[in-house]
């Protein structure tokens, strides 16, 4: 018989439990975040534990070593379900079985195919009460593009810009530093530290010959997978993109349309060219460029635009959440490119809105989130398996 818990307390708990696996976010990718807490038998707590890295000791096993001998007859709260198969690290459940805790309290089971349901299955097997269900939702969501992943096979999409009240996120000639102010480019900058990999339209390259980098202060060294979208390899070799930056990684994503020498100049200059399929206007087709990054492994996408790139993952219904920095000044000119370009509805109940949305005063501009309405986020509920 274990300690007993309220609802209550459970909730706070596995509240600290995701507070602990969101301190890794965007460092454990493909890996999930997970957090974990270990109760004695009395019903205090005994070790934390946090998933910092793939590769490294998961949580569970953190949290337990921490309580060492406390852990025995205690409770193990985790945000996902404990591993049951032999990865870069040894399996988590037959360790908690040795551990000697009583109950798995679990926020919701592991979508990964090789998980699934066999962890609790493992535990239950060996004596140890699972309970799941604890917040589920919640725990989806901190490991959102973990689980579309697993459920949809595809990298998640977030799709960022920074635009003035017109919408516009240049003027006609192409300048747009800075449309907001400081406060607001670095929350642009922190979520880089959030993601795999950063996605660009040629044109932006052409114009503003951004970096791409996630700017220092944010985790160390934190290797990004820069892309361009760019049929035929109009990047210049010059590109400050192409400059190799702590372990980052540059990919041209090109068509047949590509002259050779562009490609072989491009490689020389440190670019790796993927030559994909072509979409109905000729550009690159976005899916199977989307199919090919989470092979390697590719999560989370950040997509800095600009407005017709936008346009397209928002077209192809690939968008999956939007965080839009507002500055309160109007460029005032229909030859200035706005944040999000293409898009041929017309009806107005039929263009793509957002839910969950939040709003934030950064300085004097204004950042928008929130998650693109596409059935996909409204089912988040029902990717908790419970
Ligand atoms: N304020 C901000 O947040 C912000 C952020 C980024 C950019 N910008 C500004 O935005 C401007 C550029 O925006 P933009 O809309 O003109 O161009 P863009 O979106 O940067 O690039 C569009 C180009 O990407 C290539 N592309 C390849 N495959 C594509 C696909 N599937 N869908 C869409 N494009 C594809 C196409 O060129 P090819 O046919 O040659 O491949 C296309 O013309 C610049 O002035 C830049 O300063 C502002």
């Amino acid at each position: 018989m274990t300690v007993h818990l309220s609802a209550e307390r459970k909730n706070e708990l596995m509240g600290q439990a995701l507070s602990l696996a969101a301190r890794a976010e965007g460092m454990t990718s493909p890996n999930p975040l997970v957090g974990a807490i270990v109760l004695d038998a009395d019903g205090e707590i005994a070790g934390r534990g946090w998933h910092q890295k793939a590769g490294e000791p998961h949580a569970e096993v953190l949290a337990l070593q921490e309580a060492g001998d406390r852990a025995r007859g205690g409770i193990l709260i985790v945000t996902l379900e404990p591993c049951s198969h032999q990865g870069r690290t040894p399996p988590c459940a037959p360790f908690v079985v040795e551990a000697g805790v009583a109950r798995v309290i679990a926020a919701v089971s592991d979508p990964n195919p090789q998980v699934q349901g066999k962890g609790f299955e493992h535990l239950r097997a060996h004596g140890v009460g699972v309970e799941t269900g604890i917040m589920a939702e919640e725990a989806v969501r901190c490991n959102e593009a973990y689980f579309l992943w697993w459920r949809r096979g595809r990298p998640f999409l977030t799709l960022k810009a920074a635009a003035s009240l017109d919408g516009k996120i240049a003027t006609r000639s192409g300048q747009s530093r800075w449309i907001t102010g400081e406060a607001a480019r670095d929350a642009g900058h922190q979520l880089r530290n959030k993601v795999d990999a950063i996605l660009v339209g040629v044109e932006t390259v052409l114009k503003d010959d951004p970096l791409l980098t996630a700017r220092p202060g944010g985790v160390a060294g934190k290797p990004l997978t820069r892309v361009v979208l760019d049929s035929r390899l109009r990047t210049p070799s010059h590109a400050r993109i192409l400059a190799p930056r702590s372990g980052s990684s540059t990919i041209l994503a090109a068509t047949d349309a590509a002259p050779p020498a562009r490609e072989k100049a491009l490689r020389e200059a440190g670019a790796e060219i993927i030559r994909g399929e072509a979409d109905p206007q000729d550009r690159v087709s976005l899916a199977p460029l989307l199919e090919l990054l989470g092979s390697r492994g590719v999560r989370h996408i950040l997509v800095e635009g600009g407005g017709r790139v936008h346009g397209s993952f928002i077209q192809e219904g690939l968008a999956d959440r939007l965080f839009y920095f507002l500055a309160p000044l109007v460029v005032g000119d229909h030859e200035a490119p706005g944040a999000v370009s293409g898009l041929d509805e017309e009806k107005l109940q039929s263009l793509p809105g957002l839910f969950n949305v939040t709003h934030e005063v950064l300085g004097d501009d204004l950042l928008i989130q929130g998650y693109f309405k596409r059935p996909i986020w409204k089912d988040a509920k029902d990717w908790t398996g419970v």
